[in-house]
């Protein structure tokens, strides 16, 4: 998307929406509280409310040069998460986070908050790796909560299937200090083990590398420490939670991700994975994650 066009969307909000055009981010003051939203992806950076630290967890090693999916924040992982399920050479948890989206609005609501939505629409190149017509829309509201949501449009003739993740790294002070709670009776599938579990502790503490796709439909998820707020999430329209942490080898591979970084992140995503979402022509299919402490 031409500079020009995303100033003259942002033309009547220049005192609380900035636009840092080499990094392609927008910077968002709302009454309550400050974001960061990436155009490269669609991808939350930051969110601080009021008087707070960041919700959020971004690598320090992490470039916003539009050349490599962005570590942290929130990325979104469409049409497909993780490895594509027939193609181990498409990009791992699908494209739009390696994708330029537009910028269509951005409205001050009346409660003081900024809602900014950006869309992806399908092309010939986009074909190449899922070969159907859709619109990919997120929507971004900024106020004492951030609420993301991501709407899948089948804009074409023929049915398609996708798995989808708001892939949130939030920030903790201390892993060893961080009690997730709200999964308790829930069944996994340990992606280290390739195996199904049951979580049966009133709280999980990462103390080792872990990545579960858990079964769970729950509306409300917390993350709660002994030096911070409690960071509340809730979703909707979504079946899997996957909980994620490096720990120290992983950590180590990882060439955007600081050796010590696992101490303090944590992602807790909202997902469609298993079963996947069908979607007919001219349906539209909507998830949604909102944050706030
Ligand atoms: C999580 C997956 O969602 O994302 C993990 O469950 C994966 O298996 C992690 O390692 C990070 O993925 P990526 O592609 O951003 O390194």
């Amino acid at each position: 998307m031409e500079n020009s066009k995303i100033f003259s969307v942002l033309e009547q909000y220049k005192d609380n929406v900035k636009y840092e055009i080499e990094k392609k981010l927008l910077r968002i003051k709302s009454n309550h509280s400050y974001a960061e939203i990436s155009l490269y992806g669609a991808q939350v950076v930051s969110f601080i409310p009021n008087d707070q630290s960041d919700l959020l967890w971004l690598s320090p090693l992490t470039e916003l040069n539009q050349k490599k999916a962005i570590r942290g924040g929130i990325p979104i992982c469409w049409p497909w998460f993780g490895k594509h399920p027939q193609n181990d050479e498409l990009p791992q948890h699908g494209f739009a986070r390696i994708s330029q989206f537009a910028l269509d609005t951005i409205t001050n609501l009346p409660d003081g908050n900024i809602n900014a939505q950006l869309s992806l629409v399908s092309t010939p190149a986009s074909k190449q790796l899922f070969p159907y017509d859709f619109k990919l829309v997120v929507d971004i509201t900024v106020g004492q909560q951030l609420k993301v949501s991501l709407t899948t449009h089948n804009t074409g003739s023929e049915p398609f299937a996708i798995s989808e993740a708001l892939h949130s790294y939030f920030s903790v002070n201390d892993i060893s200090e961080t009690h997730i709670k709200g999964l308790k009776n829930t069944t996994f599938f340990d992606q280290l083990k390739s195996k199904n579990m049951q979580d049966l502790s009133e709280a999980i503490i990462v103390t080792q590398e872990v990545d579960r796709i858990y079964q769970a439909d729950k509306q409300a998820l917390e993350i709660e420490q002994t030096s911070k707020p409690t960071i509340h999430i809730t979703q909707e329209n979504c079946h899997n939670v996957v909980v994620w942490n490096p720990w120290i080898s992983k950590a180590q591979s990882m060439q955007d991700f600081p050796n010590n970084g696992y101490l303090n992140m944590l992602c807790i995503e909202s997902a469609n994975i298993s079963p996947e979402i069908n979607i007919a022509p001219q349906a539209t299919h909507q998830i949604s994650q909102t944050i706030f402490d």
